[in-house]
């Protein structure tokens, strides 16, 4: 059985023009989860919070994930790719060699909810020519449980079958959105060798035989295990559950890139300043 090596909260930050959001993963109590670089979490119904948007930046060397639970966000990048992504869908972003990309709010109001995970790249891999993969909530399959539980899979396989539309066999990632009603229990094996984390969208729910209980907005880094148990109570319960293979390679940070030494780094901005992205 798997067991909890870490519970934490995101911290308050402001980002792009000044976004306010969550960071979980990507601050001092964690800040990786090899290959998972940082987790932002944005939930607001206040324009203000959201409206200024993220204009255009560039990134190298990792990949942007957006999974975006309610809204719709503008995606634009300097090699002619524009989309909007709506509630439930997901972009994936192969930022690679590098990208100068803008993600803007396309709402006035109400709610914008969702995530972003930075996915790092291995050192071969890292100047690769950037991708997307782009999905909508209707192209994401939903695996249907006993007691009515869902599972939403955006990309990996799960222990049933269900393999989700993402693909990326560097990082083997599975990320799934799982739906429990009151009163259920989801067990879903773990590959031992992956680092994995599960998020809190609605709680509070247990983990584990021991049931140890967690609340929405926490983040339960999992010890290596055979499987994970969650379990909800007498509310129904929304989590995320993200797992994929370390690198285990030195990762040097410079604001929007991600390479492995400093020179790298420093390489991507005189090649940013350049305008060789
Ligand atoms: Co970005």
């Amino acid at each position: 059985m798997t067991t909890i090596s870490q519970i934490i909260r995101g911290m308050p930050a402001t980002d792009g023009a000044g976004v306010e959001l969550s960071r979980v993963i990507g601050q001092p109590a964690l800040p990786m989860l090899d290959p998972f670089l940082l987790l932002d979490v944005f939930r607001s119904d206040k324009p203000d919070d959201y409206i200024a948007g993220f204009p255009p930046h560039p990134h190298r060397g990792f990949e942007t994930v957006t999974y975006l639970l309610e809204g719709r966000m503008r995606h634009k990048d300097n090699a002619g790719h524009e989309g909007v992504i709506e509630s439930g869908g997901i972009q994936w972003m192969t930022a690679g060699k590098g990208i100068v990309h803008s993600e803007m709010p396309e709402q006035q109001h109400g709610l914008l909810e969702g995530f972003q995970l930075w996915v790092n790249l291995p050192a071969k891999h890292k100047m690769t020519e950037p991708t997307y993969q782009e999905f909508s909530s209707e192209q994401l399959p939903v695996e249907r449980r006993e007691g009515n539980v869902e599972v939403s899979v955006i990309t990996g396989t799960t222990s049933t079958g269900t393999q989700g539309p993402v693909n990326q066999p560097l990082t083997d990632p599975l990320y799934l959105d799982v739906k429990l009603p009151r009163g259920r229990t989801f067990v879903e094996p773990l590959n031992p060798e992956y680092n994995a984390f599960i998020y809190i969208i609605k709680g509070p729910l247990t983990v584990g035989d021991n049931g140890t209980r967690l609340d929405r907005d926490q983040l339960a880094v999992l010890n290596p295990g055979e499987e994970l148990i969650v379990s909800s109570m007498d509310q129904d319960v929304r989590f995320i559950m993200i797992a994929g293979k370390p690198l285990n390679e030195p990762v040097e940070r410079g604001g929007p890139f991600v390479m492995n030494s400093r020179e790298e780094i420093d390489q991507a901005f005189a090649d940013y300043r350049g305008g060789k992205f």
